[in-house]
């Protein structure tokens, strides 16, 4: 028999069904409490406690720091799979055979122009825009150049969005830092691959024949954008979702998703680590002073690229990045002090009580500016490097909700303002 909930509310007694997920979490549907209780609703900001939706793609378990994509486990993604095969399989559900990873591929290709009139619209942008606005700005601006992949019901008309978007996007995402380097734009070269291709639109010089790739240099970045590639429903995830639950089309969705990723307490953290550690150097490189700062509940500063809603043990991202640090600044041979002083904070956070107490671990983004930085990605390009690692999980995510045809996302509120008045004329408030 399947599991039940009881609620007591004004003497009456409601019973809602307990839903079990694959991995056995339990959730209480409360679908039909507003109806059972003559308008009484629930409220959990930030939704702590609410789940927003059924989906198949990602399990996290934040208690034991499980992390899988489809079932597989992230630390084996990271390191045999390639980040088209794992785009592939967060979009379509399983990992792709040779000749469907080719096709997709082919068909990513065909579509990786991006029009030249976008370039006028990148021109209205000042040197001094952040490469997340710019980027959220072209990828809004797709919509009007590719006006038949916005309101897409069918399959088909979805792939065609998907692998327009897969194809556009790492060129507008090089371009977003082109931009703001005063370097002239690069369309990349169809015969490279996927990685390879917008590592040379982002980084070749314009007084350079030929881009170079540096094996140590992919190898690190595929497993970066791999780690980034979905993670359940998350701040920018659920903004696509809510987005594309009015039917406002794939581009606007994810366009709207790189705007919540762009803040320092989701994505942007991994700049604003960076600039943090980069400023305890400056200090004198005294990690207890900022300790102690981020424990002083009247100092506003926090611990970047610590802590995280889920994960209450550790981040099994950040073990994986940390790893790979060491490994990338040995293989470059590379000695970056900032790594050491984000090394002597982690020892103090977690054996300080404070962190202790709170569940607070180093998350994915705190070690993974430092291995960009050695990689020779620009600092203002670190969350649009998460961006574009994200994109097949947004992707797949958005996809996910208008097949199963979710309804419009619309939550519920507590009114807590004025109650009914009348209005006052001008000359008498
Ligand atoms: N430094 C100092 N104190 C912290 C920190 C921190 N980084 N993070 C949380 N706390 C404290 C917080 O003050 C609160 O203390 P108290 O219970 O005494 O009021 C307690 O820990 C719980 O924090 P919270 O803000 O209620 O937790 P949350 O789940 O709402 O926020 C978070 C999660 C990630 C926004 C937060 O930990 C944070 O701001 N971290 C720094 C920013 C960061 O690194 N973000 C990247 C997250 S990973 C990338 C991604 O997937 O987005």
């Amino acid at each position: 028999m399947s599991q039940k909930a009881t609620f007591e509310f004004e003497g009456k007694k409601i019973e809602f069904s307990v839903l079990k997920g694959s991995e056995k979490e339990l959730a209480i549907d409360i679908g039909q409490l507003r109806t059972s209780t003559q308008g009484v609703t629930t409220i959990d900001p930030g939704f702590k406690n609410t789940g927003s939706c059924q989906s198949a793609i990602t399990f996290l378990d934040g208690e034991h720091g499980i992390l899988r994509y489809r079932g597989y486990d992230i630390e084996e993604l990271a390191e045999r799979a390639n980040f088209l095969e794992v785009a592939y399989l967060l979009i379509f559900g399983d990992l792709p055979t040779r000749d469907q990873l080719q096709n997709f591929l082919n068909d990513i290709k065909q579509y990786s122009i991006v029009a030249d009139d976008m370039k006028k619209i990148l021109d209205g942008f000042p040197q001094s825009a952040h490469p997340m606005g710019i980027l959220s700005s072209l990828t809004s601006a797709l919509i009007a150049f590719n006006p038949t992949s916005v309101d897409v019901e069918s399959e088909e008309e979805m792939y065609q969005a998907i692998v327009k978007i897969m194809g556009k996007f790492p060129v507008l995402t090089a371009w977003s830092f082109r931009k703001i380097a005063g370097l002239p734009l690069d369309y990349g070269d169809n015969k490279l691959d996927y990685i390879d291709n917008f590592l040379k639109m982002l980084l070749q010089m314009p007084n350079q024949s030929k881009y170079e790739s540096n094996p140590i240099v992919k190898s690190a970045i595929v497993k970066l954008l791999i780690l980034h590639a979905d993670h359940e429903q998350n701040c920018s995830t659920s903004t696509v979702r809510l987005v594309g639950s009015s039917h406002a089309g794939l581009y606007a969705s994810i366009s709207a998703g790189i705007s919540a990723l762009w803040g320092p307490l989701h994505g942007g953290a991994n700049q604003a680590v960076i600039e943090m550690l980069e400023s305890i150097k400056r200090d004198g490189g005294d990690t207890k002073k900022y300790m102690a700062r981020a424990k002083d509940k009247n100092d506003p500063f926090r611990l970047m690229g610590f802590g995280h809603r889920v994960y209450k043990n550790f981040d099994p991202r950040a073990r994986i990045i940390k790893r790979a640090a060491d490994e990338v600044l040995g293989n470059l041979g590379i000695q970056d002090p900032v790594l050491d002083i984000a090394k002597g904070l982690e020892y103090e956070a977690l054996n300080d009580p404070y962190f202790v107490e709170r569940k607070l671990y180093p998350n994915v983004d705190f070690y993974s500016g430092i291995i960009y930085r050695a990689l020779g990605i620009p600092v203002p390009m670190f969350t649009p490097m998460f961006a574009l690692g994200r994109l097949p999980g947004w992707i797949a995510q958005w996809r996910e909700m208008r097949r199963r045809k979710e309804p419009i996302g619309r939550p519920r509120q507590l009114y807590i303002g004025k109650t009914d008045r009348s209005f006052v004329d001008i000359d008498n408030r």
